[in-house]
C-alpha cells in the first residue's frame, strides 16, 4: 500500500519526505486555507519537495471550469493529480481529462457505486472519506473493502484510496482492506513509528552498552 501525507503544510510534507516513507501528497480546499499562503507559490514550493503524486483540487463546478482549471494546474508538474469532486459535472469532466492523459483524483465519495461510477468514467484514484463515513455511524472501511473487490473482479486501473484518515487503525485497516493508497494526516504517520517497548529497549540497549569495555 502506498503511503500519500494528506496536508498542505510544505514543512511537514518536507519532514515526511526525509523519513523515506511517503509516497505522495494529497491536498484539498480546506487544508490549502489552512496555511494562509499564495496558491501557486505553495504548491510549486510541494512539487520542489517530493517525487511523487500531489492531487490538487478543482474549485469550479462546471464540466469547462474544471477541465481549465486541470489543463492549468497540469502543466506546472507531471506529478499533478487533478481532484475533482464526484458529481455529475466532475465525472464529465474526469472521462475528458482522462483523454488527454491527464491524472485525476475523484474525491467526496461516500459510496461504491460513486466509486464505480468514478472507475468507469477513468479515473486515476478515487478517494473515500472513512473517518466522515465513521462520524455518521457507518463502517467507512466497509466501503473500500468492496471497491477493492468490484475493481478487482472488473480489472479496473483506478486505484483505491482510503482517505480522511483519523487514528493508526484506520492506516491497518486499509491495508487489510487491499486499499492501493492511504492518505494520512502527519500527526497519525507520526504515531505509526511509535511503540512504548521500542523507547524503553532503545534505552535499555544504549545504558548497558555502557558498561561495555571499550576497544580503544
Ligand atoms: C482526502 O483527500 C481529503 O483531503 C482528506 O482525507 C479529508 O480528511 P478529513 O475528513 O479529515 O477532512
Amino acid at each position: 500500500m502506498k503511503i500519500f501525507i494528506d496536508t498542505a503544510n510544505v514543512e511537514e510534507i518536507r519532514k515526511a519526505t526525509n523519513w523515506g516513507v511517503i509516497d505522495g501528497v494529497t491536498t484539498n480546499p480546506s487544508l490549502v486555507a489552512k496555511e494562509g499562503r499564495e496558491f501557486t507559490e505553495l504548491i510549486r514550493e510541494v512539487i520542489s519537495i517530493i517525487d511523487g503524486p500531489i492531487s490538487v483540487e478543482v474549485i469550479s463546478t462546471d464540466v469547462e471550469g474544471m477541465i481549465k482549471e486541470a489543463v492549468e494546474l497540469s502543466e506546472w508538474s507531471s506529478n499533478i493529480v487533478v481532484k475533482i469532486p464526484m458529481i455529475p459535472e466532475g465525472l464529465k469532466a474526469v472521462k475528458v481529462l482522462s483523454a488527454k492523459k491527464i491524472k485525476t483524483n475523484v474525491t467526496l465519495v461516500f459510496s461504491v457505486n460513486q466509486a464505480l461510477l468514478a472507475a468507469k468514467a477513468r479515473a486515476t484514484y478515487v478517494s473515500t472519506f472513512v473517518g466522515r463515513l465513521d462520524d455518521i455511524g457507518h463502517e467507512g472501511m466497509q466501503i473500500v473493502r468492496e471497491m477493492v473487490e468490484i475493481f478487482n473482479i472488473y480489472d479496473f486501473s483506478t486505484e483505491v484510496i482510503a482517505a480522511s484518515i483519523r487514528h493508526p487503525m484506520h492506516v491497518i485497516e486499509a491495508a487489510k482492506a487491499g486499499a492501493h493508497v492511504a492518505t494520512i494526516p502527519f500527526t497519525v504517520i507520526e504515531k505509526m513509528f511509535k511503540h512504548p517497548l521500542t523507547d524503553i529497549g532503545l534505552k535499555r540497549f544504549l545504558e548497558d552498552w555502557k558498561k561495555v569495555e571499550s576497544r580503544d
